[in-house]
């Protein structure tokens, strides 16, 4: 540094706040954000869900007014999760591979009504199986790799096909991406990205996302057999590299807030577009902040989306979309 106190005072940059504005190193848009949200059955029918307080499941056709409302924030790309019926869960989750599901029918919806808005569908068995789990699972309960693997590849076509745009696999198996790269292009479906979420972590932070998806009670052991253990970095960077190789367009980091230094790391080295999750265990602690008075709800938003952005983030998934695209629109 050539200058020193008094000569250099780093505060007058910071005086005034056009100055701040003018000195910023990163920018936070609605753009930037991704809207995950819930279908569930029915018509005209919103469910609030306790555990994720301001956050619903819709119906379709609320799915679609959602879908309005981001064009209208200027919020690009919604990720949509099902609700299934109890009923139609079973042990091998073959209601993912239904090409009338929830999904496929409220990707449909938006693809028909807000043609500009980007969908980004989940590919995991998880809301459909009735042990909760991601896979297909064996007789000691293990969570198999390639035979589910063979079931993500169907359950992706089946998205790509209802007009999904980005299919983003949640579940960790090993050698998915590949498989599902391969046979969208088998399908001609060129221009479907994927998004893997490659680094997703075996995570305390995903309760009242179990809650929503209705997997929390059905949930058999934990998932640390397929998702990452939090001690784990340079294993992350070896994911990453794995599913970039095998066809990804871009990369998840999974939860969001714990691990930036994972987004960092990989941002660094890779240089690709990477996404984090900011998941609803960091929305409930936000809004548990906001219930007792001990932040304000604006200022925890906006910062913590800054925070990934400045950590190297093209965007990311959070529940609080709607809701930061209204503050950052005046
Ligand atoms: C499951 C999946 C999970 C989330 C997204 N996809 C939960 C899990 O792995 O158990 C969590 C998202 C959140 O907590 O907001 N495939």
């Amino acid at each position: 540094m050539s200058a020193a106190y008094p000569a250099l005072r780093l505060r007058r940059t910071r005086a005034s706040e056009w100055s701040r504005r003018l000195h910023a190193e990163t920018t936070l848009a609605p753009a930037d954000l991704i809207w995950p949200l819930f279908v569930s059955e029915g018509q005209g029918v919103e469910e609030p869900i306790a555990s994720l307080s301001g956050v619903s499941r819709w119906s379709v056709d609320g799915i679609v007014a959602r879908g309005r409302e981001a064009q209208a924030l200027g919020i690009p790309c919604l990720a949509l999760f099902p609700n299934t019926p109890p009923g139609l869960r079973s042990e091998d989750g073959a209601e993912a591979l239904n090409p009338d599901n929830l999904m496929c029918q409220a990707i449909r919806a938006l693809k028909d009504a807000v043609p500009d808005i980007g969908v980004l569908t989940d590919v995991a068995l998880d809301p459909y199986t009735s042990h909760g789990h991601d896979g297909l699972v064996d007789a000691a309960g293990y969570v198999i790799n390639d035979g589910t693997a063979a079931r993500l590849v169907e359950q992706a076509l089946n998205q790509a096909r209802a007009g999904a745009d980005i299919i983003a696999p949640s579940d960790m198996m090993d050698g998915r991406i590949g498989m599902i790269r391969a046979a969208l292009e088998a399908e001609g479906a060129h221009n479907v990205q994927i998004m893997s979420y490659a680094a997703k972590y075996a995570s305390g932070f995903y309760g009242p996302f179990r809650d929503a998806v209705g997997s929390r009670g059905l949930l058999k052991g934990d998932k640390k057999t397929y998702q990452m253990d939090p001690a784990n970095a340079e294993e992350a960077l070896r994911e990453v590299a794995l599913d970039l190789a095998e066809g990804a367009d871009t990369v998840m980091v999974k939860p969001g807030l714990p691990y930036l230094d994972i987004i960092c790391r990989v941002k660094d080295r890779f240089q690709v577009p990477v996404f984090a999750y900011q998941v609803s265990g960091e929305y409930a602690m936000i809004e548990a902040s906001v219930a007792v008075g001990a932040g304000d709800r604006d200022a925890l938003v906006l910062e913590t989306l800054m925070a990934f952005k400045r950590a190297g983030c093209s965007g990311v998934l959070t529940y609080h979309a709607a809701h930061a695209a209204r503050l950052l629109n005046g």
